[in-house]
């Protein structure tokens, strides 16, 4: 295990009935907020109301960013930063998914810094200032709610890239499963996809000694596994939404990704599918994972997953390659049946015209190439890419 800093005093609020906490909450910052949320899902399901109720009777002076986009779009950040400097601006309230409270992290950063914010995504890292920021997190996926990054597009360049922000960690984040009971099943597929491609990229890594991660790992692996399928089939079950929600934020504040190095290998390549196609970036996580776990199934890497088969689907198979490939078939086959479509072509993407392009930005825009768990090259890229063109059989 190497050596770490595990810094993440986000105030979590967790549970049903805890929104009446909110103005004493947002009075520690000052009155005048920014109330950033998506296209709508918060008015149809009464959440935004409640909030502006609440906000009123407390005397906030409320400001609105409307229309955040999934892979939230880099003009928009700029819209919220100039909405902040315009009324001086003391506290951001995200009310939404990963799209909404990583767009208000930027906004944040670029209120005071005045920064170009594609000038500063393109840094890659953001030490300066940000207004405070507290969330109302919708939809259990990414874990932005309790840590420093934030994932911005840009159509114009079809670039998509992923900022870290020294103070983009949220001050207070509610986490009231109940919020995410109108999360339809595509979404809430996509986001348990999510997790578990967080998960997966932590504990596919080469660095030894990490039995307290890789064992909790397995624990928020087999939750999710577990509470998935219940959330689709009754989308009102409290627990296992709130389990859900609960996995996506450990899954990715630190808890497991401490103490090892190394980069991530799915999530530059969806990073590109999604910059060139504006897909959802759980259903291209999903789609590439298996094909990536094949990819890289190797002498080296083959315990690892013998040891995944094992610890959290159960297979009990002595041959370890045999396992490794019935446990990347069983997540090929989970995902499937949750409903989320399994091939490139499902979502839109029909052939491999842009995959070259695409497989050069992944290995630029990341260390992949001499950082992942198997490094990757630009090649390696393109044949993931075309393996998700079709329906595979890992066995
Ligand atoms: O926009 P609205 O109308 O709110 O609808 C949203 C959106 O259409 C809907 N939704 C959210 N909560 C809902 C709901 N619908 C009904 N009921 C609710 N309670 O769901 C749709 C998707 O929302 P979005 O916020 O885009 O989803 P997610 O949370 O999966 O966020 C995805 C973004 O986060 C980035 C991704 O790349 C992507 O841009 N990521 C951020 C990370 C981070 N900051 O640490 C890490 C991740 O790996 C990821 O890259
Ligand atoms: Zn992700």
């Amino acid at each position: 295990m190497e050596n770490f800093t595990f810094d993440v005093a986000t105030d979590i609020r967790f549970g049903k009935d805890r929104l009446s906490e909110l103005p004493a909450v947002l009075d520690t910052f000052g009155k005048r907020v920014l109330l950033v949320y998506g296209g709508g899902s918060i008015k149809r399901n009464g959440l935004y109301d409640a909030i502006i109720a609440l906000l009123k009777a407390n005397d906030n002076e409320i400001y609105e960013l409307n229309g955040v986009e999934p892979n939230p779009r880099v003009e928009t950040v700029a819209k919220g930063a100039a909405l902040c400097q315009e009324h001086e601006i003391e506290v951001i309230l995200a009310v939404g998914g990963g799209s909404v409270i990583d767009c208000s992290k930027v906004i944040a950063g670029a209120a005071i810094s005045q920064e170009d914010p594609w000038k500063m995504v393109l840094k890659r890292r953001y030490d300066g200032p940000a207004l405070p920021l507290v969330t109302v997190l919708t939809l259990a996926a990414t874990g932005s709610e309790m840590n420093r990054g934030a994932v911005i597009s840009n159509l114009e360049t079809k670039q998509k890239l992923g900022i870290h922000g020294e103070n983009f960690l949220p001050k207070v984040s509610f986490l009231d499963p109940t919020n995410t009971f109108t999360v339809n099943q595509y979404q809430t597929a996509a986001g348990s996809a999510d997790i578990l491609s967080h998960l997966f990229e932590i504990y596919f890594n080469k660095t030894q000694g990490t039995d307290v991660q890789d064992g909790v790992a397995e624990g928020l692996m087999k939750a999710v596994i577990k509470n998935l399928p219940i959330a689709l089939e009754t989308p009102n079950d409290y627990d296992a939404r709130a389990n859900l929600m609960w996995a996506s934020t450990l899954a990715l504040n630190g808890l497991v990704g401490k103490g090892r190095s190394g980069a991530w290998s799915c999530h530059p390549m969806e990073h590109e599918l999604s910059a060139f196609y504006d897909i959802t970036h759980g259903i291209g996580l999903a789609i590439l994972t298996p094909r990536w776990m094949e990819h890289v199934l190797n002498e080296q890497t083959v315990g690892k997953f013998a040891r995944f088969a094992k610890e959290v689907w159960g297979i009990d198979e002595a041959v370890p390659e045999l396992a490794a490939r019935m446990a990347i078939q069983k997540t090929y086959d989970f995902f499937k049946a949750c409903g989320i479509p399994m091939t490139l072509p499902e979502v839109g993407i029909n052939d491999d015209r842009d995959f070259a392009e695409m497989a050069s930005q992944a290995v630029a825009h990341s260390t992949i190439a001499t950082d992942a768990f198997v490094p990757l090259q630009a090649d390696d890229v393109v044949a993931i890419y075309q393996a998700s063109l079709t329906e595979t059989n890992f066995l």
